[in-house]
């Protein structure tokens, strides 16, 4: 690749933030930005997974610093920021990718439970979002990317809580895009499409780690067929449209969603 684009996509020189990097779509996204050139902080509430994600990061040569982080409380978003600010002298790039998936019916879902999606998928981008914005802005700007879901494009039954705390994650992020634009801010939404992670296992997976074979190659194939690409989605799908929108590629794109779904939804 010409030198010309190789510098568009890179994120040599750069620092990034990812939240959720314990798994799936965090870690791949804290994965691909350090093969991009980016040191990287990365906070989740599962330290293990966390030290897997570093390990890995590390073992390829990158730089990386961790911090557990439980999104719901500012104070812990706000020092993951503080640890890129003050490691790596700056902040060029945040993913708000930690989230959580709760099935239950409207009329089913007690205070308690809407809290719990509310806090950790709605609360915990919009803390990310403003330790990012100012960091950002008192350094000449950066890219917030915040993970959304395909759930906002389309209803289903049991996600109520889901869907709506991330259609208000893409209202969130462009409200940012409108308030951070002359800071040299960009902000920009995700919303994949079904992804193979822990998140979407969790229907055939039990706690134990068995693989119900049958109900999987079910599931797959069902949401496969809504797709006109006829698959799922995987993790890189995901994380390189992120690289995207944290590089220079994307200097243009701000308040935007990007849907890397397999056309499963085309609003
Ligand atoms: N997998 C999919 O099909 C899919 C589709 C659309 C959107 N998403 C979104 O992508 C994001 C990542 O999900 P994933 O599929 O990688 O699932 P995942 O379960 O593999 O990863 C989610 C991560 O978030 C962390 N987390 C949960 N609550 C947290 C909290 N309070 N503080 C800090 N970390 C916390 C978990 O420990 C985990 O490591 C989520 O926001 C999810 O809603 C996933």
């Amino acid at each position: 690749m010409h030198r010309e684009l190789e510098g568009a996509f890179s994120l040599t020189d750069r620092s990034a933030v990812v939240t959720g990097a314990g798994s799936g779509i965090g870690r791949e996204a804290a994965r691909v930005f350090s093969l991009a050139g980016a040191r990287v902080a990365i906070g989740d509430l599962d330290e293990s997974g966390l030290g897997d994600t570093a390990k890995e990061i590390e073992r390829a040569g990158g730089e990386v610093v961790t911090r557990r982080v439980d999104v719901r409380r500012r104070e812990d978003v706000e020092a993951l920021v503080d640890a890129a600010v003050l490691g790596f002298g700056g902040i060029d790039v945040m993913a708000n990718v930690a989230g959580i998936i709760r099935n239950r019916r409207v009329v089913d879902t007690n205070e308690a439970e809407l809290d719990e999606v509310l806090s950790v998928n709605l609360k915990g981008v919009f803390f990310g979002c403003a330790a990012a914005a100012r960091a950002m802005a008192a350094s000449g700007g950066g890219s917030i990317i915040n993970i959304a879901s395909a759930g906002m494009d389309q209803p289903a039954e049991g996600l109520s809580a889901y869907a709506m705390s991330k259609a208000a994650v893409a209202m969130l992020t462009r409200t940012l895009a409108v308030e951070m634009g002359a800071d040299g801010v960009r902000v920009n939404t995700i919303a994949p499409g079904f992804i193979d992670t822990s998140m979407t296992r969790r229907h055939f997976v039990d706690d134990a780690g068995r693989v119900d074979a049958k109900t999987r190659d079910a599931l797959w194939s069902t949401m496969s067929s809504q797709s006109p690409l006829s698959r799922i989605g995987n993790v890189k799908d995901i994380a390189h449209a992120m690289l995207y929108l944290a590089s220079d590629a994307s200097a243009f794109v701000t308040g935007q969603t990007l849907r890397p779904n397999g056309g499963v939804v085309m609003p």
